[in-house]
Parts: structure tokens; C-alpha cells; sequence
């Protein structure tokens, strides 16, 4: 039987979501979770086979790249789905890849950007794109939206990150939901601090030099926007006790995960720590 997979790494926003929405740059690095997705011969009409996924808008999304006829789609996924990690992305982008073998050939970036924005949109309505660029690229990289194609900075660090991901559950809310609410309350100071803070973050990280205070401070003001919640306030005070030098919720907010900048000697035993409070937690590196 004809088998084809591909796999691509869900994401972590450094700093700058929402803020990202309206054309301010954000960062993100592609984290080693992800998502596998593997094609097989069917008979009849082309459907998911496989999946943990129970979200309505699957197949329509999938369905937008995948051949009509005798494809049947199965996966897996060590990303938690819908808590700020790209995994909605990373489904997209490694369904592209996949396509693209099952047809006997590679997808090129241009074309995991374009057809994977297709299914992005599917599920999460007017996304900036942040997401799948960085699963179709990998490393750190710099994004912003436009309307002639994103503005995109590959970056390299000078120093590798050790980060503590800890999630705290699905959001109540969906992405497309959160950033309605940020758009109702239209605010326009916190949103340009925002952007005004990546570009710090960005000259911060090239020259190796200490993030952590800035992720603080994006985090206070993503608290000012109304996305984060008590759980999450927690969820980075706990990293802070921990020892993070910096920490911060990432993605949309109202729920999903929370990261904590801290050492490479720290990072196992924090894991560890929370893994044992009953918590979900991951070691992250950058670069
Ligand atoms: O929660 P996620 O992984 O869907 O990230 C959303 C990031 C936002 O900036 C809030 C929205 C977007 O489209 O960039």
C-alpha cells in the first residue's frame, strides 16, 4: 500500500502577539514538538482516518489540499492542540509536505506559506500568519504581516535559550475569539508598546545580551490588553519562583501555555519540578 508522511514543529511567540495582528513584527521560534502526518491509500472518496482532533473544521481545512479521491489522512501529534503552540499550524504545514510527496515531489517554503495560510484560515479566520511561518521555516524568526507578503528576518542567535514551557490547559476562548476582544477594546498604546518592545527584543537577542526582563515586561502588557487571566498570572509567577529570568503566557492567551526564560542547569529539575506537581511541562531550546 502507497504511504507517504511528513512531519512539521508547532511554535512558541517570544514576544509580540496580537500586537502582530496589526503590522507591528513579532518573534517565534519553532519548538521540537510537532505534528506527523501521514497519507495512505484508500478506497473512495479522500477523508481523515486517523486523529485526535475533534474540531468540525477539520476536514473542510485539510480538504482544501488534499486529493478528492483515495487518500486517507492519519495524525499524530506530541503538540497539546489549541493552547498557544502552533498546533493547528504545524498540522498545515506537515499536510502540505505531505501532498507534495504523495505527488512525488518536496514542497518549497513559498508553497507551505501559501497553501497552509489556506487551512490556517479555515481554522482560525484572519490569522496574521505567524504560526506556519514558522513551522514551514524552523529556527527563530522575525515576522510581520503585509499586504504584499510577510516581512520576514531569519534570526541566529548568539547565545542558545533554555526555556520551561508549562501548559496550563485549553483556552475558554478560540484564538479568532481573543483577538475580536483585543480589537473591541482597541487598545492602541499597549499594542504599539508592544511593538516598540520586540524591536528591543530582537537587538537584545542578536547581541546576546538578557531577554528575560522584556518578556516580563510584554507579559504585564499583555495583561493590560485583557488576554491574560489569573491562571496564567500563576502559571508565570510559579517560573519566576522557579528562577526564570523572564516569563511570559504565549499565543492568544485567555488559557493555553505559559514559558519561563531560565538556565541550562536549571531547565531539567524546573521540568521536573512541575511534571510532578501534576503540571504538563517541556524543556524548549533556541538556536
Ligand atoms: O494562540 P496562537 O498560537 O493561535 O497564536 C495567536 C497569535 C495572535 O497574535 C494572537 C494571533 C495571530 O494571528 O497572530
Amino acid at each position: 500500500m502507497r504511504e507517504v508522511h511528513a512531519f512539521a514543529p508547532g511554535k512558541l511567540i517570544l514576544a509580540g502577539e496580537h500586537a502582530v495582528v496589526y503590522g507591528y513584527r513579532a518573534v517565534a521560534l519553532a519548538v521540537s514538538l510537532g505534528t506527523t502526518v501521514r497519507l495512505c491509500e484508500r478506497p473512495g472518496p479522500s477523508a481523515v482516518d486517523a486523529s485526535e482532533i475533534k474540531d468540525s473544521r477539520l476536514w473542510p481545512a485539510l480538504s482544501t489540499v488534499v486529493p478528492k479521491e483515495g487518500v486517507g489522512v492519519h495524525i499524530a501529534s506530541t503538540l497539546p492542540v489549541g493552547c498557544g503552540m502552533g498546533s493547528s499550524a504545524a498540522l498545515a504545514v506537515a499536510t502540505v509536505r505531505a501532498v507534495a510527496r504523495w505527488e512525488g515531489r518536496e514542497a518549497s517554503f513559498e508553497e507551505c506559506f501559501e497553501k497552509a495560510f489556506v487551512i490556517e484560515r479555515v481554522f482560525h479566520g484572519t490569522p496574521s500568519g505567524i504560526d506556519h511561518t514558522v513551522s514551514a521555516l524552523g529556527g527563530v524568526v522575525v515576522y510581520r504581516r503585509g499586504a504584499g507578503g510577510p516581512e520576514l528576518e531569519q534570526l541566529t542567535l548568539s547565545r542558545p535559550l533554555f526555556l520551561v514551557v508549562v501548559d496550563t490547559g485549553p483556552p475558554e476562548k478560540s484564538t479568532a475569539e481573543m483577538v475580536a476582544g483585543v480589537r473591541e477594546r482597541a487598545p492602541t498604546e499597549e499594542l504599539s508598546a508592544i511593538g516598540a518592545l520586540v524591536e528591543q527584543v530582537v537587538v537584545v537577542l542578536k547581541a546576546g545580551g538578557e531577554v528575560g526582563p522584556l518578556l516580563d515586561q510584554n507579559h504585564r502588557l499583555l495583561q493590560k490588553i485583557g488576554v491574560s487571566t489569573p491562571v496564567l498570572d500563576d502559571a508565570v509567577a510559579q517560573l519566576w519562583q522557579a528562577g526564570a529570568s523572564g516569563a511570559k503566557l504565549a499565543g492568544a492567551g485567555g488559557g493555553g501555555v505559559v514559558f519561563g526564560l531560565l538556565t541550562e542547569v536549571q531547565q531539567q529539575p524546573v521540568v521536573e519540578g512541575l511534571l510532578r506537581d501534576g503540571f504538563r511541562a517541556w524543556a524548549v531550546q533556541a538556536g
